[in-house]
């Protein structure tokens, strides 16, 4: 440890707080234990399956991915039931879906019929059986069918293609990212549930039942009230929280358990300093679909000063000109985007009570097919 209590890593690194991961950890399991709904968190945050093994051995039911290739690294790592909440259109993609499928339990959005019939022909051809949420668009106007009607209808289209099997439907309500007040993020909230509960009815009224109702991004969870239907939930970013979900309200500081430790390289005026971490390390990231950080690219603990300015490998500070920050000086920073930030990175150094008590290989990091 340094004098001012940061670990003495070298620069730029990466620090997960496992004390405080661990309370995030129990606060969203204790959420979704009381509303009686399994919690599936999205791994796309942490991308290391030790973290995803601690989120099993403290009550999920599963984890989600968005890739393929995270998937694969997840089930290499041991863990055993994963939802690919994302479409996935590729032969060489489907492929390999079908051989994770000999050894996992997984499953797989779709949100139309021209990705069913890819995905029934290469697991047909397989003699296995894949099962499908269908994605319902709550808002973010990114993948997913509309709800109500015309999710009937893609299920009408696809429900009898040969080795398919319908389990359910979800939808990630990420238009949270932008929302101006905690009224707001309360509202989009109810609304992902609602339209999430009318689909499911309006499915159900076409005969067919629907098993699984999931929902779910990290602001949306951390207000929700429960919601009747409603029986998975997928927040990913509450392992870390980041200044994004601190923006919105929705996270205090002492909520963010991950953090990337630089070192002050020059301090040209009494105004500026320069860290050894640029984008390559915090990302550029200036908010999540829509809202624009007014705090920089992240939060500098413990100083009156700013992370204004990235290059690659260089962060300007703006800082008070009586801020005692030296040359060798370090500096922890809490990022924007967690998620962003940690896939810039190979290792993670895991602290508790300010000591390095754990390595972690950041295993999905990079996984983007
Ligand atoms: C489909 C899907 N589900 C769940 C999540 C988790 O949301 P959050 O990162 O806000 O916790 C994401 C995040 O991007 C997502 O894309």
């Amino acid at each position: 440890m340094t004098p001012s209590g940061i670990p003495s890593v070298d620069t730029p690194a990466l620090l997960i707080d496992l004390d405080i991961v661990r309370r995030n950890l129990q606060q969203m399991q204790k959420n979704a234990d009381n509303f009686g709904v399994a919690l599936r968190p999205h791994i796309k945050t942490h991308k290391i399956p030790e973290l995803a093994h601690l989120q099993m051995r403290l009550g999920a039911a599963g984890i989600t991915v968005a890739k393929v290739s995270e998937a694969e690294v997840m089930a290499q790592g041991g863990l055993k039931d994963i939802f690919i909440a994302n479409q996935v259109v590729s032969e060489n993609k489907l492929n390999r879906l079908a051989d994770l499928k000999k050894k996992v339990d997984i499953s797989v959005g779709l949100d139309s019929p021209v990705a069913a019939e890819k995905l029934s022909a290469i697991f047909a051809a397989s003699g296995l059986t894949m099962e499908y949420l269908i994605e319902i668009n709550s808002g973010l106007n990114r993948c997913g069918v509309l709800p109500g009607r015309d999710a009937v209808e893609l299920y009408r289209a696809i429900h009898a293609l040969p080795a398919l099997r319908f389990k359910g439907i979800f939808t990630h309500a990420g238009q949270v990212y932008g929302a101006g007040s905690l009224a707001e993020v309360m509202e989009i909230s109810r609304h992902e549930s609602k339209i999430m509960f009318e689909t499911a009815e309006a499915l159900e009224e076409a005969g067919t039942l629907v098993q699984i109702i999931s929902i779910g991004s990290t602001p949306t969870m951390k207000v929700w009230q429960g919601y009747e239907g409603i029986n998975e939930i997928r927040p990913g970013n509450y392992i870390f929280h980041d200044a994004i979900q601190l923006s919105l309200g929705v996270a205090t500081l002492e909520e963010c358990a991950l953090s990337i430790v630089a070192s002050v390289i020059s301090r040209p005026a009494r105004e500026r300093a320069v860290i050894d971490g640029g984008s390559k390390a915090f990302s550029s990231d200036r908010g999540a679909h829509g809202k624009e950080m007014s705090s920089g690219f992240g939060i500098v603990l413990g100083k009156k000063a700013t992370l204004v300015r990235l290059s690659e490998e260089h962060g300007i500070i703006s800082l008070d000109p009586d801020e005692h920050l030296e040359i060798g000086d370090r500096v922890r920073i809490i990022p924007n985007h967690a998620c962003a930030a940690v896939n810039l990175f190979d290792r993670a150094y895991g602290i508790s009570n300010g000591e390095i008590v754990e390595e972690f290989n950041i295993a999905a990091r990079g996984k983007s097919q």
